[in-house]
């Protein structure tokens, strides 16, 4: 069975960037621009232009350095906002304007002050508007995880008549579960004609941590692009970690899914984010946290030195970490000790390691981890003659 291609829809630059203390300048953006563009995203989410002159001028360099992913600027259902947008985007070599509209019961009564009825015209006038600029339009429908699945399907079915390319259907409170946010792919793409025309996108956030099994659910159930932002920056707890949903379809060949990400690229690319946006990566982050690939229990650590496969179910290098590591803490046991002391030269007889052990342990007990010196000290505090 040939794979079928999900598309990766970065929005690092632009819902990540509104993570409170994030802001960046146009040449940072651009810096993490080039560097999504080598990582090979197919969609990079450069902001939303109408909200300040620096990010639309951002949104415009962004646009002229990009060399293969389509470039996308962010817009409400407005025509001074699609304008704008499609200003920013001229220099674009593939332009995409994403409009939209909130749809759930609570944005349409509180936000908007409307009706199911208005708001659809409003999503079909800015689909239509945005559509005599450039030909790739996506849409949005706010809050699609609360809103009604009949009311929903509506939306959606008049925005491809419209000229949708693109349906964008996110959990914008990432409220929804797996179950149910798969279940509304499904809905969709059963229930609203000319939906075999478009690609239905997959956004989800993290409020509830379901954010990347979202995504994975909506991808099982017929969408066919993710957003997502690297390390999983985003509002208030985040978006979807690029880095895991690239990784589970990776790791999960029998899905028939795949994306067209360079992996090894994908721990630098995280260190870049890191540093240029000041949000440190949890250390237990998965894929990319400085834990990943550590072990530190006595019976992981002999399992992994016996076989790497015992605990770790990705290979580090795929990902861009050089190697796995053996982390020595109290709860280590001799096979780690004996590894790290290898590694440094100290080739342990049986005799050697029963003496060095329970000093390890005391040592180990007083120290969160035992590094590289701290071996050499015992070493030297045993007094026993290792060969070296
Ligand atoms: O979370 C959300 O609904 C959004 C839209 C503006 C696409 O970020
Ligand atoms: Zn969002």
């Amino acid at each position: 069975m040939s794979k079928e291609r999900v598309q990766i829809f970065d929005t690092t630059l632009r819902d990540g960037e509104q993570v409170p203390g994030c802001k960046l300048n146009t040449k940072q953006k651009l810096t993490i621009a080039k560097r999504l563009d080598e990582l090979g995203v197919d969609v990079i989410e450069a902001g939303f232009p109408i909200s300040s002159p620096g990010d639309f001028n951002s949104v415009v360099e962004i646009a002229k350095l990009v060399q293969n992913a389509s470039v996308c600027g962010l817009t409400r259902a407005n025509k001074k906002d699609i304008e704008v947008a499609a200003e920013s985007l001229k220099m674009a070599k593939k332009p995409r304007i994403h409009t939209g509209i909130g749809t759930s019961e609570s944005h349409i009564k509180y936000k908007f002050n409307s009706t199911p009825e208005k708001i659809i015209e409003r999503a079909i006038d800015a689909v239509r508007y945005a559509k005599s600029f450039v030909e790739d339009i996506e849409f949005y429908a706010e809050d699609a995880g609360r809103t009604d699945n009949e009311y929903l399907a509506r939306v959606c079915e008049e925005v491809i008549k419209a000229g949708a390319t693109v349906l964008n259907i996110p959990d914008t409170t990432g409220y929804c579960l797996p179950e149910e946010y798969g279940a509304k792919i499904k809905y969709l793409k059963e229930n609203v004609k000319g939906i075999e025309k478009v690609t239905i996108s997959c956004h989800c956030h993290n409020d509830l941590g379901l954010a990347t099994a979202n995504s994975i659910a909506g991808v099982q159930h017929g969408a066919r692009q993710i957003e997502c932002t690297i390390n999983g920056i985003g509002e208030r707890a985040g978006n979807t970690a690029l880095e895991e949903v690239v990784m589970i379809l990776k790791q999960h060949p029998y899905l028939n899914l795949v994306t067209g990400i360079d992996t090894t690229l994908l721990y630098s690319t995280s260190q870049l984010v890191q540093q240029k946006m000041g949000i440190i990566v949890q250390p237990n982050k998965a894929v990319v946290g400085d834990n990943a690939f550590a072990h530190s229990s006595g019976i992981h650590q002999d399992g992994v030195i016996k076989n790497r496969e015992t605990y770790e179910i990705m290979d580090p290098a795929d990902v861009g970490v050089s190697q796995s590591s053996i982390v020595l803490t109290a709860r280590s046991g001799r096979a780690a000790l004996a590894y790290r002391a290898k590694n440094l030269g100290y080739e342990l007889t049986k005799d050697e390691l029963d003496v060095l052990y329970p000093e390890f342990l005391n040592f180990a007990d007083l120290h969160k981890e035992v590094n590289d010196e701290g071996i050499h000290q015992l070493m030297e505090e045993c007094k026993i003659n290792f060969s070296k």
